[in-house]
């Protein structure tokens, strides 16, 4: 038995979309769902309690980020990394492998791995299928991704196919390194860039590797985002009905929805706490900049319709002081507020799937999000 178990519920009879239940060792997770990120053990500027309030039933984490800093033996000494950060529901790490490739001139790439110099002291390290495996297992994430490459856009064609092969390859040593089956889930991620044929060799090859869930990664990497739905579409449609599937790194709204239309069940992005620190917000009406002098004598709350600790207590006047003044308690405020309204979207959008309608969904929330232009 896998340690992560997906229950279809029901499709959505007017866009196809899924509505369903992870179930993992940590807890039972409603699908379609996003990711908050919690890349260095914490949900930057809030509390587990404050994610609880929320709603949120699922963090993502990094490998490579907690295997430099504070490395993955004190996590394990901690009692793994729920223990260490005191979050009790479930958890996802990304392998490191896109982390690593990020790095540019930093890193090296051969069959057996990753050679990279860290980010922070330029100190020398390997990642390798095992190696990840390895880090992931010592955090005790209940669910761990598999270490991939995704090729960057635009790449040739040559590389894409070499470096999904080895995408392949190294998927198969992360199934044999994986030491702990019964409590966290292996996914496999299908690569192949922007090539149609690519992708359909990646997705046969990765799924032949039985696993408990799959990832479509190497999208939302600088292409037009027709494309990127263009090659989503086709992905989606190579991937098993009865495992879960993980659109990797993609969080703006729209898009959340359009994967959920094109059968995507998990989703995860920095966006809505990146740009909260910078100051703004993401509300039913479309983005707020708080941080504009628009809003220095503006007394309402952010969004009418939130529900959020945030939306209850505080105007954007005084959000926006806080931000001016680079106060902490603005970021938090933002933090708060951005992450529940992208949950609450994907309770939203679920209910949609529950009542067959979607694309219904879809065009109100456009019309209120992005004006009558979308
Ligand atoms: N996060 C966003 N895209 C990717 C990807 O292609 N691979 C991994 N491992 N993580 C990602
Ligand atoms: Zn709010």
């Amino acid at each position: 038995m896998y340690a992560v178990r997906y229950e279809l519920i029901k499709k959505c009879k007017q866009s196809g979309a899924r509505l369903g239940r992870l179930h993992t060792p940590h807890g039972v997770i409603d699908t379609p769902i996003f990711m908050p990120v919690g890349t260095q053990a914490t949900v930057k500027s809030m509390t587990p309690e404050e994610l609880k309030e929320i709603d949120a039933q699922i963090i993502l984490s990094n490998t490579y980020h907690l295997y430099l800093r504070p490395g993955h033996e004190l996590i394990k000494k901690a009692g793994g990394l729920h223990n260490f950060m005191h979050w009790d529901r479930p958890i996802l790490t990304d392998s490191g492998g896109f982390q690593v490739f990020s790095l540019g001139p930093l890193r090296k790439i051969t069959e057996e791995g990753v050679e990279f110099r860290s980010h922070i002291d330029g100190s020398k390290h390997m990642l390798s299928p095992e190696k990840a495996m390895e880090i992931q297992n010592a955090l005790g994430s209940d669910i761990m991704m598999a270490f991939d490459e995704c090729a960057p856009y635009p790449a040739d064609r040559e590389y894409v196919k070499k470096s999904l092969e080895r995408t392949t390859r190294w998927l198969q040593r992360c199934k044999d390194a994986h030491k702990n089956t019964e409590n966290q889930a292996l996914f496999g991620i299908v690569q192949g860039g922007m090539y149609k044929d690519l992708r359909e060799q990646s997705a046969k090859e990765i799924t032949a590797i039985d696993l408990p869930g799959y990832a479509i990664g190497g999208l939302s990497v600088g292409e037009p985002k027709e494309l990127m739905y263009e090659v989503l579409d086709y992905t989606v449609g190579l991937l098993p009905e009865n495992k879960p599937r993980y659109l990797m790194g993609v969080g703006t709204p729209d898009i959340l929805i359009e994967a959920a239309i094109r059968g995507i069940d998990m989703c995860d992005c920095v966006l809505p706490t990146r740009i909260a620190r910078n100051g703004t917000a993401m509300t039913s009406q479309g983005k707020v900049v708080v941080r504009n002098a628009t809003y220095a004598e503006d007394f309402t709350t952010l969004d009418p319709e939130c529900d959020c600790y945030t939306c209850r207590n505080y105007t954007k006047a005084y959000i926006r002081h806080l931000i001016k003044t680079n106060e902490i308690l603005g970021a938090r405020l933002l933090s708060i507020h951005n992450l529940r309204f992208l949950l609450k979207l994907m309770e939203d959008v679920r209910q949609a799937i529950m009542d067959d309608r979607l694309l219904d969904f879809r065009d109100e929330f456009y019309k209120k999000y992005y004006g009558e232009s979308k």
